[in-house]
């Protein structure tokens, strides 16, 4: 892996990169499709990485057998969230691992610009649970987009907010479709965990600590 030109700041996707909800959005959806009676697993889990609440209902209801309406899809969103959340209590400071923290503290003290570019409207709760309240430079989360990814409006809005250009940032993810986000913005991109193995993956990483040698 070499050094990236000119990089001056780092999006970090959330979930499954900075902290590891898979389990929790898992154990919340199995609740809910179990009630309908729809079949889910882990194989329909994984596609759910980096898309938004609403598209993964959508992906869930696929097995549906029968159709529902704007309504019921909007209960069950709720449903699944409470459910989501109750679980994300669970969630500690030492939940985030010292690589990710030491990574950070690193990155920051090289002078990057640090933001978080995530799908989830859950975002700053998470961070709060985790104990990183505060410490990004700025936030572009669910609740500030149209269009979740592949889209790359959540990190234009990111490099927008860090007042920088996208080619000036890495965006770090481990989702596919944060991948092509991140591509379709003009961005670098690294890929952790399931990302490694991308065929848009530009920098593939096996640890988070591997950020220090890109920027
Ligand atoms: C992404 C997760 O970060 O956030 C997705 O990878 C999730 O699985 C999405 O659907 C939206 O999350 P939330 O917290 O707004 O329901
Ligand atoms: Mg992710």
């Amino acid at each position: 892996m070499s050094k990236l030109e000119n990089i001056k700041g780092v999006i970090f996707d959330l979930d499954g990169v900075i902290c590891f909800t898979d389990q929790y959005h898992f154990l919340a959806w199995k609740e809910i499709a179990d009630k309908e009676g729809i079949e889910f697993n882990e194989a329909i889990n994984e596609r759910l990485r980096g898309v938004s609440r609403a598209e993964s209902l959508e992906i869930i209801l696929e097995k549906a057998t029968r159709e529902y309406s704007a309504e019921e899809k909007t209960a069950l969103m709720e449903q699944k969230n409470n459910i989501y959340k109750e679980h994300l209590k669970d969630m500690l400071p030492t939940d985030l691992s010292k690589e990710v923290k030491d990574t950070l503290d690193e990155l920051r003290a090289r002078g990057l610009k640090l933001a978080i570019g995530s799908s989830s409207k859950n975002t700053e709760f998470i961070l709060e649970r985790i104990g990183l309240d505060g410490f990004f430079d700025k936030i572009s989360d669910g609740k500030n987009i149209i269009n979740s990814k592949p889209d790359p409006e959540v990190f234009l809005k990111a490099a927008d907010m860090i007042e920088l250009k996208p080619e000036e940032c890495l965006v770090i993810e481990d989702a596919e479709a944060g991948i092509h986000a991140a591509v379709s913005g003009g961005f670098h991109n690294a890929g952790i965990g399931s990302a490694s193995k991308y065929a848009k993956t530009e920098n593939a990483i096996a640890s988070f600590r591997d950020i220090l040698e890109l920027v």
